[in-house]
């Protein structure tokens, strides 16, 4: 089988394609052929070494794939040949709160990933996908899908409160269209006029280009009435965290996401008691969480917008589009 293997972290060119045999299924567990993968800026950290210490070598990297069961273990009970799935982006969260364990297993980080012919999975750590959506939607699915999900759902949402979305990119574009479900409200930022044409189509209903309106945080409060949005998706990190703690209201949440902006900076964290903003982390989540995510994602035949999809040879590509920040929306790999 075909698949890319990372034996160092010196950035792109350190993907390397390479064949082995198609690993065994053990009890319990799952042979999924992987039809497609989607990336995540976090892959572009992972590459470049920047993401964690300790990273064991040689790496399948990519946390999110999606394809059709081939064969099951002994015991298996959840899954079929033939099925549709999905891996989950942290194998051992499966419901409720998060542990000091999960992120220790994560895909495409901790363990193997999904950018390969073929995987093995427990069965617990797969969900079937949305039958509307095609392998490439669903493969953007485990991490951006359900981090939006997952800060979106776990705080209030309901229809006519304000959702502030940083960006178009994956996180951002499915924060739109969860929060659009709900009823919500939808400031979005883009650095690109073109893209904030595109995000109104998807239904936000305000547009800031935050590279002509760098005091966005202003321009939010305008929006609405001098009082501040009522959650604010936070992808950006140290350098626009000060700018959300202005822009959301008294009271309101913002969910720590992302590092865009790059990884340190000292942010004042008086607003967060004078307001009683509640920040809240947010690491993508459970496999709970995904099947909700993928319930309403059926109901409203949603679509995940997929900006690009790239040949499994181009993967090297497909991470450098990623680089230049010209996608809206999600970046695929067919395999
Ligand atoms: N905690 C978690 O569980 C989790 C899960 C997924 C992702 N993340 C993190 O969340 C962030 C977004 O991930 P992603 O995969 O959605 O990234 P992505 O698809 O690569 O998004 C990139 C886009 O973000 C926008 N952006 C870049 N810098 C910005 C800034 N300073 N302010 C506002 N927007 C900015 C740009 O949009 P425009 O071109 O429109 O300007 C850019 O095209 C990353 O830091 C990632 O590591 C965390």
């Amino acid at each position: 089988m075909k698949l890319y293997e990372l034996r160092e972290t010196k950035g792109i060119d350190s993907l390397i394609a390479v064949e082995r045999d198609v690993p065994k299924v053990w009890p319990g567990q799952v042979l999924i052929r992987v039809h497609a993968v989607s990336l995540n800026y976090r892959d572009l950290l992972i590459v470049a070494g920047r993401y964690m210490r300790g990273l064991k070598l040689p790496l399948i990297p990519m946390s999110d794939g999606a394809g059709e069961v081939v064969e099951i273990g002994a015991g298996v009970t959840r899954v079929k040949r033939g099925d549709r799935v999905a891996g989950i982006f942290m194998p051992n969260w499966l419901s409720g709160e998060v542990s000091p364990y999960t992120p220790r297993t994560a895909l495409g980080g901790s363990v193997d990933g999904m950018l390969a012919d073929y995987v093995v999975l427990s069965q617990e750590s797969v969900v079937h996908i949305p039958s509307h959506l095609s392998y490439e939607e669903a493969a953007t699915l485990p991490c951006a899908g359900v981090t939006a999900w997952n800060a979106l759902t776990s705080w209030v949402l309901k229809p006519g409160i304000s959702v502030l979305a940083q960006g178009t990119g994956g996180v951002s574009i499915f924060a739109l269209q969860f929060a659009k479900l709900a009823g919500a409200r939808v400031i979005i930022t883009s650095s690109k006029d073109k893209k904030l044409e595109m995000a109104a189509g998807l239904g936000a209903s305000d547009l800031i280009n935050y590279e002509t309106v760098p005091d966005w945080d202003q321009k939010a409060i305008e929006l609405t009435n001098g009082i501040g949005v009522d959650h604010v998706v936070e992808v950006g990190g140290p350098g626009t965290l000060a700018r959300s703690m202005n822009a959301v209201r008294v009271g309101g949440r913002i969910s720590l996401i992302g590092l865009l902006s790059g990884p340190e900076s000292s942010v004042n964290p008086m607003p967060i008691l004078g307001k009683q903003i509640q920040v809240q982390g947010i690491f993508v989540g459970s496999r709970e969480m995904f099947e909700a995510m993928n319930r309403a994602i059926s109901l409203h035949q949603l679509r995940p917008v997929v900006d690009r999809v790239f040949a499994f040879d181009e993967a090297r590509d497909a991470l450098r589009y990623c680089e230049s920040g010209a996608h809206f929306g999600k970046v695929v790999i067919r395999l």
